[in-house]
């Protein structure tokens, strides 16, 4: 019993050197975490939640998927069938329709906050760049996800959101028959929301996030008692020392 226990306790270590050897894990993992974060920065955690959020939203939205039916015939019917019959399918879509407020909400703190430190100047104009595409995505998300059920709210909002970009000088009209696939909402409405809301939107956002995390992870966190000085100072001491604007007390 006691060698049984030894076993089991080592060769997860075991496996793990063994893996570590061909592949360097330690060395990726370091790098992976190894990000400068001056002792004065507070994030407020709200990037991270806002990603988790986005996590809950992804794994609720492919639950949802399931049951979900994208026609004009079926889609009013196929909610209440999810809030009605569906084991938990209740839990489950108010989860998601709570995450998408709250995303949203989280994602806007999480602009001020960086914007009241500072921590878009430069060298971080890129950051912020990516973050405001997040952003206009992440209200995609609600505006696509708005239409789905398919009764007369979800119809008239997306009526009156589709008729504000009708009314862009020169190309409004173009804006409108793109967004509703016509110049009416009808089927072609729906089928282009729900592709752009289960796939172009998720893919899109997943890899811009991943391109915001690998920016934030080169340069380290911004210091918020430090956040001006010349862009030139940071570029170079980046080019220097470790990674631009990460300070050495972490
Ligand atoms: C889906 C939306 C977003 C996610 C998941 C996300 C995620 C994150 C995370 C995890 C961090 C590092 C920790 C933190 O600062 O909390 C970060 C940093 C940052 N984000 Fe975002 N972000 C999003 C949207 C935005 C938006 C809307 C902006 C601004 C327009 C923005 C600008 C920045 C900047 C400039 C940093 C670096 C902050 C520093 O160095 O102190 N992000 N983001």
């Amino acid at each position: 019993m006691q060698q049984k226990d030894v076993f089991y306790r080592t060769w997860p270590l075991r496996f793990w050197n063994w893996l570590d050897k061909r592949y360097a894990l330690q060395e990726f993992l370091h790098a992976l975490v190894d990000v400068p974060i001056p002792r004065s920065a507070n994030t407020l955690y709200l990037g991270g939640i806002t990603l988790f959020l986005f996590g809950i939203q992804a794994i609720t939205g492919i639950l949802l998927s399931i049951y979900y039916q994208p026609t004009p015939e079926n889609a009013y019917g196929s909610i209440l069938f999810i809030m009605n019959d569906v084991r938990f399918g209740w839990l489950i879509r108010s989860i998601h329709a709570w995450g998408a407020n709250l995303m949203i909400i989280f994602c806007i703190l999480h602009l001020l906050r960086v914007f009241v430190q500072g921590a878009y100047k430069p060298p971080r104009e890129l950051t912020w760049m990516a973050g405001v595409l997040l952003l206009m995505l992440t209200l995609g998300f609600g505006f696509t996800g708005y239409l789905l059920p398919w009764d007369q709210r979800a119809f008239w909002a997306t009526t009156v959101g589709s008729e504000i970009a009708g009314a862009i000088p020169l190309v409004g009209q173009a804006a409108l028959n793109f967004l509703r696939g016509g110049p009416e909402i009808t089927a072609l409405t729906l089928s282009r929301f729900f592709g752009t809301h289960v796939l172009v939107l998720p893919v899109g956002l997943a890899l811009l996030v991943a391109i915001h995390l690998v920016m934030v992870h080169q340069q380290g966190l911004a210091d918020p008692t430090e956040p001006t000085g010349s862009p030139d100072d940071l570029l170079q001491e980046g080019a220097e020392g470790s990674r631009v604007g990460g300070s050495d007390d972490h």
